[in-house]
């Protein structure tokens, strides 16, 4: 059995307020405790989104009533009430600015909004983008005119990770997460799986996935699920969203590599534990640790997903990496398959 720290994700979707069919807290922490991970990052693309104070105390508030493990959130950029971004710091780990097009209305193309973002967000707390192509190179310029740290959400493509290595070669502020998902999937996934397949960003190239191999060892410094649950029927819509659920996953694909002789076991905790807490500043968890069974293959299934979504597109995968149990400050929350307390604490 392996003792490791209890995980981190950085980038969570957790649906309240205003998608809870989809998740809550309840049910997204359970699949993150279940996943090893103790410590979440929401994020703020909810209805209404976590762009305004009101929502973001009162979705924190809720956080601390069902959640089980330690949830801190995003607050969003966004156009309409941009003049209040200074007051959302009280309540945010962090500021995200979505600068593609994906689930919900937050979205800031204009450089007025991408200014006022940069000059009035405090600068101890991080900014994360959603920027696909060439929206990177957005991203690496304002890091650089403004000189502050800017880390970029599940890149997926050649293009954008190669970008990232010049940009950190010369010394720019600039970190990036990758999501299991476009490490362990390509675009040939679509035949297999339709529009459950369909995640922003998209799958990438056989070429695409090479390269984040590639850069694993160096230029990637996160792992984070972009764990994004829709039910089977909206999937199923004739207007499907984007997004997997990945909390519960994560850790089993990683160690599963690991096994493969893919990373070593020091680098997925550097990717896993290390780094994101860096990188967020984020608060310790005293007295955590969670005991994973890393040698017995066992076959990911949906009934087993903790998620209210209720599917994975890994079902079917055999993989090692059960967690066998959860010790969050000294209070053992999960055992053999059963939660026995809701210890989480939001914090911002
Ligand atoms: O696939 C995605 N789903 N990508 C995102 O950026 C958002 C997410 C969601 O919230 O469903
Ligand atoms: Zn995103
Ligand atoms: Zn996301």
């Amino acid at each position: 059995m392996l003792i490791l720290p209890g995980l981190i994700d950085p980038h969570t979707h957790l649906r309240v307020p205003g998608g809870e069919h989809k998740e809550d807290f309840a049910t997204g922490t359970k699949a993150a405790v279940a996943g090893g991970i103790t410590q979440i990052l929401g994020m703020p693309n909810t209805n209404p989104p976590l762009a305004t104070a009101e929502v973001l105390q009162a979705t924190l508030a809720t956080a601390a009533q069902d959640a089980y493990c330690d949830v801190g959130l995003f607050a969003g950029a966004s156009p309409p009430v941009i003049e209040q971004l200074p007051s959302l710091a009280p309540y945010a780990v962090a500021l995200k600015i979505y600068l593609n097009d994906t689930f919900g209305d937050l979205r800031v193309d204009d450089v007025p909004t991408l200014a006022a973002c940069f000059a009035t967000w405090p600068r101890d707390k991080i900014i994360a983008m959603h920027a696909e192509k060439q929206s990177v190179a957005v991203g690496i310029g304002l890091a650089a005119a403004y000189g502050r740290a800017v880390h970029f959400c599940h890149i997926s493509r050649r293009e954008e990770i190669e970008l990232i290595a010049v940009a950190k070669a010369r010394g720019l502020p600039v970190t990036c997460e990758v999501a299991p998902h476009h490490l362990f999937m390509t675009t040939a996934d679509y035949e297999r799986l339709g529009p459950l397949a369909d995640m922003r960003p998209v799958l990438g190239t056989p070429s695409d996935v090479a390269a984040l191999w590639e850069h694993l060892g160096e230029t990637v410094d996160c792992i984070a699920t972009d764990h994004a649950p829709h039910t089977l029927a909206e999937k199923r819509s004739a207007t499907p969203p984007p997004g997997i659920a990945g909390l519960q996953t994560s850790l089993p694909l990683m160690l599963t590599a690991v096994k493969n002789g893919r990373l070593s076991l020091p680098r997925l905790l550097e990717l896993m534990h290390d780094n994101p807490r860096r990188i967020f500043n984020l608060p310790a968890q005293p007295d955590t640790h969670i005991e994973v069974d890393d040698e017995t293959p066992y076959t990911i299934t949906n009934e087993a997903m903790h998620s209210k979504c209720g599917w994975t597109p890994f079902a079917g995968w055999e993989v090692v990496g059960r967690v066998h149990k959860v010790v969050l400050r000294n209070q053992t929350i999960y055992e053999n398959g059963q939660f026995l307390d809701k210890a989480g604490q939001p914090f911002s």
